[in-house]
């Protein structure tokens, strides 16, 4: 499996953690930036990682913002893109089941590490349901 993971400024620090945590478990990352504290935009880093796993380069993304708002915003401006802001253990398996989401969002200045650690990995490890409903249903996205 691998995983591109990308972060403005307010996500700098986070995303360091959980990249360390998934090297930890063997998993592959891509680290499309931001290398930094130092300010910048976040739909360019949402752009990238988007990119990334359309072109068939990351199996999955993360994207992490000072909410996990701005960067779910950029990030689901693409075709193909399914970005989802875990909040539970509960949301973070539904969002494969159900959505199929391709990226985990969240937010560094309002969400706990060890939980964010946590829905990541639960993120990670479930698989879309392939429920005939929900298959409708993401392909309605378009
Ligand atoms: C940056 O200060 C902040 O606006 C950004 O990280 C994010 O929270 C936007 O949604």
């Amino acid at each position: 499996m691998k995983v591109a993971i990308g972060a403005d400024h307010g996500g700098f620090e986070l995303k360091e953690y959980l990249k360390k945590i998934c090297q930890d478990k063997g998993i592959e990352t891509a680290d499309l930036g931001t290398y930094s504290t130092e300010s910048c935009d976040y739909p360019l880093i949402a752009d990238k990682v988007a990119a990334e796993i359309i072109r068939g380069g990351a199996d999955f993304g993360v994207l992490i913002c000072g909410t996990g708002i701005g960067i779910s915003i950029a990030a689901n401006r693409h075709k193909g893109i399914r970005a989802a802001l875990l909040y539970s253990d509960a949301v973070a398996a539904l969002a494969r089941e159900h959505n199929d989401a391709n990226i985990a969002v969240f937010g560094a200045r309002t969400q706990d590490k060890a939980d964010v650690a946590r829905y990541l990995d639960i993120f990670l490890n479930t698989p879309f349901s392939n429920g005939e409903r929900h298959c409708r249903r993401v392909a309605e996205l378009g």
